[in-house]
């Protein structure tokens, strides 16, 4: 009852926002690797009515169809020109289609994250994800998720989250979801945070006016009301202060 008002109020803040601008709000929330990312967004994005874009999982189909074809992760035009052909669609119930195909579990295999990590420094990679991304935002209100929204694909976004967790925590929370063992887990984290840490092309990195948020000992419920509160705090024009 306490949330259907919540929300209801959330909606009532941002439609009347969105009539007085007459502009879609981004709502933009990055970090490394199993920070809960995809839980929270997803869960943002259905308590405001926003559209939710998980921008890994265009990485990751660019990565399993370089695969597939036997791409070399090195040759950076032939990648370019995969993700330039690349028909990445989200359909109901957040599965993933690849060129019409549904990709939803194949894109979570551990030799696509190690991939998509790589393909994902290819600038001409990034420039098309990048350009579909705004392409979406400019057409809906979204919540999209990955390691440069509030900083590259919308830097002028109203609401940038940067969430965080303790590296052991991360690979805990992957694990418990996969079933894999947590020391791998940790160690393929650990390895994919640094290449994209470290990348030339738009490095994971907080936007200046990112929230960061340390999630290591909240529950994902306590992480919903934080963002929540930013986005009424970054929507209502200071019209509303706690
Ligand atoms: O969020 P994820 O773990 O599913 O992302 C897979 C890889 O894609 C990640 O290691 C880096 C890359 N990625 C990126 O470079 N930029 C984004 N906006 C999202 C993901």
């Amino acid at each position: 009852m306490l949330d259907s008002i919540a929300q209801m109020n959330v909606r009532g803040i941002l439609r009347s926002i969105a009539a007085e601008t007459q502009k879609r709000l981004i709502v933009a929330i990055d970090g490394p690797a199993a920070a809960g990312k995809s839980t929270i967004a997803r869960a943002i994005a259905e308590r405001l009515g926003f559209t939710y874009i998980d921008t890994g999982a265009m990485y990751r189909a660019v990565a399993l169809w370089a695969l597939r074809v036997g791409v070399n992760l090195d040759d950076l035009h032939r990648l370019e020109q995969l993700a330039k052909e690349a028909r990445i669609e989200f359909a109901p119930g957040d599965a993933v289609l690849l060129n019409g195909e549904d990709v939803t579990s194949a894109i979570r295999e551990p030799a696509v994250s190690v991939a998509a990590s790589k393909v994902s420094m290819a600038p001409g990679v990034r420039r098309a994800m990048r350009e579909e991304q705004r392409r979406i935002g400019a057409a809906h209100s979204v919540v999209m998720e990955g390691r440069d929204i509030g900083t590259v694909v919308f830097p002028d976004a109203k609401v940038k989250v940067y969430l965080d967790a303790a590296p052991e925590v991360r690979a805990g929370r992957r694990a418990a979801e996969t079933g894999e063992m947590i020391e791998q887990i940790a160690e393929q984290i650990a390895e994919r945070d640094h290449r994209d840490r470290t990348r030339t092309e738009a490095p994971l990195t907080q936007a200046p006016d990112a929230e960061y948020l340390d999630t290591t000992r909240l529950s994902p419920s306590q992480v919903e009301e934080a963002i929540l509160k930013l986005v009424r705090e970054r929507t209502s024009n200071g019209k509303e202060r706690h």
